[in-house]
């Protein structure tokens, strides 16, 4: 293996040596297989190329300065799959199955996850497709779960620093009762246009309204939105946002911190009146943003006059990744520590 430079991974694939697959068929899920294969071979007629049938999940296995093995969060992150396969009518895979998968995969590529001193994480991507051949509009009878890592840096240039973002009213990325809670490919077919748009203005990323009134905040790109005003984590109630594992995990922090937090619609407009912003995901961590233009009406909602990240972001981010990397306690049971 060429020495990888692990302090300026960026967030991309890398191959690795192992996957982890798995099948559904006759009603059951087979055992879980490793393979070094990195294609796919598909039916030419399998629903996930015709009808959408695909999900996919996010989570990172982080290496201490112990140099153990910390994965965070992944009981959520099957279970989330699962609600995601129930969304497209896809078989769920047993969350014991979903962990399994995430050991196995982590353990037989522990060379590619990156040091401590690097920052970067091993990224870990789960997916589930309709496999079987079907040209009615149906489910498919068959699926398999794939599983494959691969070591990442920061989602947005740079790490954790202040970036721009852009409102939209030129795209939705999913209706009301859609399928924006769910993690499936066929939203982020959805947002490609409005991402490489808003790329194009120079902005990191595309900021959603509600599909209906187009008077509330939904999300931002590939991740959720917080905003803080005075002691509040202000964070969108919404049908059409993805229930972010990050964000969850964001609110019981600040709550620890001494915030108040509050879930609740976010009027654009209300945007004037927080202090500080950010976008929150396993990819993007925490991504504090500069500013939202909403270019329609030319205004901007500055947050980081100095261009530097909030003080509350930053709280946020450390308490974050000190839990992840193992440098404070895990007393909310979040982390697997790998043998
Ligand atoms: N929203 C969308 C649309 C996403 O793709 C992601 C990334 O997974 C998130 C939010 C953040 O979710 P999580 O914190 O579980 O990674
Ligand atoms: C994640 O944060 O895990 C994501 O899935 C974001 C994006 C790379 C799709």
């Amino acid at each position: 293996m060429n020495e990888i430079d692990w302090s300026n991974l960026s967030f991309g694939y890398m191959k690795t040596d192992y996957n982890v697959r798995c099948k559904y068929a006759n009603g059951a899920w087979g055992e879980l297989e490793v393979h070094t294969d990195e294609q796919v071979t598909l039916h030419m007629a399998a629903t996930c190329l015709h009808y959408g049938q695909e999900a996919f999940e996010g989570l990172k296995a982080f290496r201490g300065r112990d140099g153990k093995i910390r994965i965070f969060r992944m009981d959520e992150n099957a279970k989330r799959l699962q609600s995601s396969c129930d969304g497209i009518a896809m078989a769920k895979l047993p969350v014991e199955k979903f962990e399994e998968a995430v050991v196995r995969a982590v353990k037989l590529n522990e060379r590619f996850i990156p040091p401590y001193e690097s920052g970067a994480s091993l990224y870990i991507r789960p997916l589930l497709i309709g496999t079987s051949a079907q040209v009615g509009v149906k489910p498919a009878a068959e699926y398999e779960f794939i599983l494959f890592v691969t070591p990442v840096g920061p989602y947005f240039k740079g790490g954790f620093q202040t970036t721009p973002f852009v409102v939209t009213r030129k795209y939705d990325r999913a209706a009301p009762l859609g399928t924006g809670i769910y993690k499936i490919g066929g939203n982020y077919a959805a947002s490609l246009n409005a991402g490489e748009e808003a790329h194009r203005l120079g902005y990191s990323n595309v900021f959603y309204l509600d599909a209906k009134e187009r008077k509330y905040i939904d999300e931002c790109g590939a991740a959720n939105f917080f905003g803080i005003k005075g002691n509040t984590y202000v964070t969108p109630k919404s049908t059409s946002i993805l229930p972010s594992i990050t964000n969850k995990s964001l609110m019981v922090l600040a709550e620890d911190l001494g915030l108040t937090v509050e879930r609740r619609p976010i009027a654009l407009e209300e945007l004037d009146t927080f202090d500080e912003a950010g976008a929150c995901g396993t990819a993007a961590v925490i991504s504090p943003i500069e500013r939202i233009d909403d270019l329609d009406n030319g205004k901007s909602y500055v947050f980081a006059k100095d261009g530097k990240p909030g003080p509350w972001c930053e709280k946020l981010y450390h308490k974050l990744r000190a839990i992840q990397y193992g440098d404070e306690p895990d007393t909310h049971g979040w982390v697997t520590v790998l043998d």
